[in-house]
């Protein structure tokens, strides 16, 4: 099939070599012209484990292109929206005027029957607008439009590309959902295909992302009790996750979410629900929550070398979660933004996030180099992101470069017990502090 993908970041990029991996004919349109150079000289974008490999082999066989130019759309049997949906800079709720302007530009270069799927997060409702938007623009049109909801996970968007845990797709016309069923042709086996309105689909997406976010939220506080009663939240989470009705994902208790999806999607569900005058209390307290409890950590960290005049600060990663380079509302971002207004003294290192660090917090800190430098003469080390690199470090090595040997583990990467035999203060989240 021809796919035009509109929007070229961390879902229409993974999704183009996806879907070209599968034998589409894609290309994928962006209004970013630096990206769509860089891509078009072989230059992958962002970091995604397993991308890079994939799409030197869809290039070079000709399945991917990019274009900045709308008529990409031209013959395309389905259009896939993958635009951003940040919040809004005044109301917060999802900004639109992404989708909006996408679904204006596309319109006039559609021919034969299209299927418009969008797969960005989009308010129940989008696709009545976007419908109404392309027949404005283009009355002879023969498209249906469809939501396609993403649940990929950065980190891992090849694998769950290819091993979604379901398809969604929202149609209320069945010319359209065949045309998915063919999209989707050598996912049938192995994977629920759901078909359900479209308003229904565009509801899942914000349903779950807001559910995973509470639940979060939820083993963030059951760590905040541990701490005060003496039990020890990994064990509570042990015990929790082994029971299948509550599951084992989602119960590692944290810094708070962060990320360019959970933040905005659950103050977008919580202003949507608003609106049709439905009170979503539990994802209310779990957005307030979550964003106290970054200050909570600024603090935690500044607390533990509260005795010392100017400390030295050693960051431990700056993505907002493993295996990326996005740094959007990263918890530690945010916490070094908290500590910065304390004046704090700080040098972080990070894998893959540090260009992306470096336009949001700029000169404010010092970026390390190489992870060794981190220790550097540090008076505390925060560890703010899960990368699996850091569990294997040699800190007995690492701990003698530092001034105080101080940890607060945030993710709780590292054993406490060992730690404390090499004579750390070590303080991580949902266990007693000694
Ligand atoms: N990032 C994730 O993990 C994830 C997961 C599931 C769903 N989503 C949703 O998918 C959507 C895209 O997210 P993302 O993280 O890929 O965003 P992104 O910011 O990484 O990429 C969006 C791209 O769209 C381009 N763009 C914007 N307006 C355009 C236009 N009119 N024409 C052409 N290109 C345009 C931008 O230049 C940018 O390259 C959002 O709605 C997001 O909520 C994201």
């Amino acid at each position: 099939m021809k796919i035009a993908i509109v929007g070229t970041g961390y879902v229409g990029l993974p999704s183009g070599v996806g879907f070209a991996t599968l034998k589409h004919n894609v290309v994928c349109i962006d209004k970013d012209q630096e990206k769509i150079r860089a891509l078009q000289s072989g230059n992958v974008t962002l970091y995604e484990n397993g991308m890079e490999e994939l799409f030197g082999q869809v290039v070079k066989k000709g399945n991917l292109k990019f274009t900045t130019s709308f008529e990409g759309v031209k013959d395309a049997d389905v259009v896939i929206l993958a635009v951003g949906t940040p919040p809004h800079p005044k109301t917060k709720e999802a900004d639109m005027r992404y989708i909006y302007a996408a679904a204006e530009e596309l319109a006039p270069f559609l021919s034969g029957y299209t299927v418009i799927a969008d797969k960005s997060t989009v308010p129940v409702g989008t696709g009545d607008e976007v419908e109404k938007i392309i027949r404005q623009k283009n009355p002879n049109a023969d498209f249906d439009v469809v939501s396609l909801p993403e649940f990929l996970r950065e980190g891992y968007a090849i694998h769950d590309f290819f091993n979604p845990d379901r398809i969604v797709v929202g149609a209320d016309s069945k010319r359209a959902c065949d045309v998915i069923k063919e999209l989707y042709k050598s996912f049938e086996e192995k994977t629920q295909i759901l078909f359900v309105s479209r308003k229904s689909a565009e509801t899942v997406k914000y349903a779950s992302n807001a559910f995973l976010a509470m639940k979060i939220h939820y083993i963030n506080e059951m760590a905040d009790f541990c701490e005060k009663s003496g039990a020890d939240i990994g064990q509570v989470a042990k015990g929790m996750g082994l029971d299948k009705r509550i599951g084992n994902k989602f119960l590692n208790a944290g810094p708070g979410y962060g990320g360019s999806c959970f933040p905005k999607d659950t103050t977008a569900m919580a202003l949507m629900a608003q609106k049709y005058g439905v009170k979503m209390g539990l994802i209310e307290t779990t957005i307030a929550g979550n964003k106290a409890r970054k200050i909570k950590m600024a603090e935690r960290i500044f607390d533990i070398v509260k005795d010392i005049k100017n400390p030295k600060i050693g960051v431990l990663g700056l993505a907002f979660k493993n295996g990326t380079d996005d740094v959007r509302e990263s918890p530690a971002v945010e916490i070094i933004s908290a500590m910065l207004e304390k004046g704090a003294d700080i040098t972080a290192f990070d894998y893959q996030a540090t260009d992306n660090a470096k336009k949001v917090l700029l000169d404010k800190i010092k970026y390390a180099h190489a992870l060794e430098d981190v220790f550097d003469d540090a008076d505390v080390v925060a560890v703010l992101t899960e990368w699996e690199e850091f569990k294997a470090l040699n800190i007995e090595k690492l701990a003698s470069k530092m001034r105080h040997k101080r940890m607060v583990d945030l993710r709780n990467l590292f054993d406490g017990q060992y730690l404390r035999t090499l004579g750390f203060v070590y303080d991580a989240i949902g266990c007693v502090k000694n």
